[in-house]
């Protein structure tokens, strides 16, 4: 693998997965591959999980981890081609992500969409900029459309806790106050339906996602109807792609709980984090012995490390 962008960047995701499972068993085996190799990780949002997961992985390999908080420490950034830059950013990506990759075996970028304009957030201008701009390889920590990192992890989790080998899986739209990016329900669609689970995707209606990403998931817009029968119920909350980046609803009937994790197969709950306590879904789900947010949680460090390890594998 030379970068890490999607799941179109993984060859065999099946041997990914394995070879996570086993980097699990012994996280430290690998300790030598990094030696002598550095990573930066550059984020232009915030983050718990990816910041630490990723220093804890470089950590495991032996590779030397340094952050860079754009917002708050780097220079503003222009990606836009041919700008007269006479406002307020100081250094354009081409320079930066030239000099950032002549410093780092591999780089590491979190860029959100902005939610304003839904071509723009789709074009991966920023995510692209790197991978154009950057001469060494490029993992997305979360971009526009996709968080595959998160799905791997979840793909790990599900691998983990699963009982029949093609469970169902149901993911759901539940309510939050502000606008969400589609990033990980686009990666979890798209990751399920390559590891050849059997996806259902609930949600209100106006929240289809794009019709490249839903493939030949389920559609089914009773929730309800939608958790029959369910092996693993993943909460999340995403703003309209028709209607894009709008909050169509804030509809509290759509939040998880206990009451309807009881129309599953006795279904384990899974949410990337982080999660608002009951308006996404009831605290009594997540503090139940359903729940996997926290093992989820922790997965994010084995999936940074098998990626990384396949990356720098390539470059040894
Ligand atoms: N799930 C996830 O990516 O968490 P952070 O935003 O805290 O990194």
């Amino acid at each position: 693998m030379k970068s890490f962008v999607s799941v179109d960047s993984v060859e065999n995701i099946n041997a990914l997965v394995d070879d996570a499972l086993e980097i699990k068993k012994n996280p430290h085996v690998h300790s030598c591959l990094g030696k002598q190799k550095s990573l930066c990780l550059i984020f232009l949002n915030p983050s718990l999980r990816t910041r630490l997961s990723s220093q804890k992985a470089a950590f495991n390999l032996g590779l030397d981890a340094a952050v860079l908080d754009v917002g708050s420490q780097g220079w503003q950034l222009e990606f836009t081609d041919g700008v007269v830059m006479d406002g307020d950013k100081a250094e354009h990506i081409k320079e930066a992500a030239a000099v950032i990759g002549s410093y780092f075996d591999v780089v590491a970028i979190r860029a959100f969409a902005k939610l304003e304009d839904r071509d723009q957030d789709y074009s991966e201008q920023i995510l692209t900029a790197f991978q154009k701009y950057c001469p060494v390889p490029v993992v997305n920590m979360e971009s526009s459309t996709a968080h595959p990192l998160q799905a791997l992890a979840d793909v790990i989790t599900i691998e983990e806790h699963k009982k029949k080998a093609k469970p169902k899986v149901v993911l759901s739209w539940a309510p939050h106050p502000k606008a969400l990016p589609q990033a990980v329900a686009n990666s979890f669609s798209r990751w399920m339906q390559v590891v050849d689970y059997d996806l259902t995707i609930t949600h209100p209606e106006g929240y289809e996602l794009a019709e490249g990403v839903v493939g030949q998931a389920q559609v089914e817009y009773d929730q309800q109807k939608a958790f029959e029968g369910a092996d693993f119920i993943y909460a999340k909350n995403w703003s309209s792609y028709a209607d894009y980046g709008k909050v169509l609803s804030r509809d509290l009937n759509w939040m998880i709980t206990a009451d309807k994790m009881k129309l599953t197969n006795q279904a384990k709950f899974m949410h990337c984090l982080p999660v608002r306590r009951n308006v996404v879904v009831e605290g009594r789900v997540l503090d139940s012995d359903s729940s996997l947010i926290i093992p989820e949680a922790a997965n994010r460090v084995t999936s940074m490390q098998a990626v990384l390890k396949n990356i720098l594998e390539g470059l040894n």
